[in-house]
């Protein structure tokens, strides 16, 4: 169009433009049900239109919203593809029966112990439970060895966690899947006792800097974002990795997968393909998440610990249980 278009022609196109938008909404578009942070699809999806050519529509809300809306919806759904934050709202709809099976292209590129044998999902992106403490009030050395340490008594009011959420959630369903029910709500109950309740992982990065909590349970990507970006929430803390397949060295998996109602297979499948290739997977490691790419070919670098040096326990990712989590939670009285 060029520049110099008399004026009549640019109402002419401003008349049109609403039509030209109309039209583009009946164009199918891939519908990504979408639970991980919304900041990092920002980064993925634009790369992946541009070089498909597929338009994406993501619909965010929170783990467990989206998993069961899903299995309500059931083959009625609008979802193409789901991604979550953490694993054990996968394994809700892979249980429903609502996955397809992932191509080789997809499933490939990431190890086995981040995907279920069934094939029907797959971990993207992981991140690592770390304790963070306050260094002020507390030496590296008085740290425990085991997450379950945090339940006895000498912990008492020195502990904050923030329950509600997907992430601690999955650090419970780790707990529950290594150390079996009852070792589990013990623990549970003992943290309870301990700890401080805080609705947010960011607010529990604020107590523990700010020494009303001495250690705080999160993931690694709180602190480090507050590192990287010179927030005010990590300057008087450190992170603490727990090491020799604790519990506490659980990390946890973003799930991604096809559903099998999904009209648009084929695009979902690129979106996977894209998702775990090298290029999906160097924008996330070069974007503002701190979250560790799992296609081995890339790596997290910022300063962050690497993710070969974690020692996670062997924890098989199709085997973390939501809804006994919630159920355990519940009982416990967290939620
Ligand atoms: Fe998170």
């Amino acid at each position: 169009m060029s520049l110099t278009r008399p004026a009549l022609g640019l109402a002419v196109l401003t008349l049109a433009l609403p039509l030209l938008a109309a039209c583009g909404e009946d164009e199918p578009k891939l519908v990504i049900y979408n639970a991980q942070h919304e900041q990092l699809l920002d980064e993925i999806v634009p790369a992946f239109e541009e070089e498909t050519g597929i338009e994406v529509e993501l619909r965010n809300a929170k783990d467990l919203e989206l998993s069961n809306q899903l299995v309500q919806e059931g083959d009625a759904s609008d979802a193409d593809v789901f991604l979550t934050e953490n694993s054990p709202a996968m394994s809700q709809v892979e249980q429903a029966g609502l996955f397809a099976e992932l191509p080789a292209e997809v499933l490939d590129v990431i190890p086995e112990m981040y995907r279920p044998a069934s094939g029907l999902w797959t971990g993207f992106v992981a991140r690592s439970t770390v304790l963070v403490y306050n260094t002020g009030l507390i030496e590296e050395s008085e740290l425990p060895a085991s997450i379950l340490e945090l339940a006895e008594p000498e912990w008492a009011g020195r502990l904050s966690f923030s329950p509600t959420g997907a992430d601690f959630q999955a650090i419970v369903a780790a707990v529950l899947e290594l150390e079996g029910e009852e070792a589990t709500r013990a623990w549970l109950e003992g943290i309870k006792e301990n700890g401080t309740v805080y609705d947010g992982n960011n607010v529990v990065l604020e107590s523990v800097n700010s020494g009303e909590s001495e250690v705080g349970i999160v993931y690694h990507y709180y602190w480090e974002r507050d590192r990287e970006e010179g927030g005010d929430v990590h300057g008087d803390s450190a992170q603490y990795y727990f090491a020799d397949q604790d519990p506490g060295a659980f990390v946890s998996v973003s799930g991604a997968g096809i559903l099998e109602s999904s009209d648009m297979k084929d695009e979902a499948e690129e979106f996977m393909e894209f998702l775990v290739g090298e290029e999906g997977q160097q924008i996330i490691a070069d974007s503002y998440a701190l979250e560790y790419p799992l296609n081995p070919d890339i790596t997290l670098e910022q300063g962050v610990k690497p993710f070969s040096e974690l020692e996670p326990p062997a924890v098989n990712v199709s085997d973390l249980d939501a809804e006994a989590v919630v159920d355990l939670m519940t009982e416990v009285g967290f939620l």
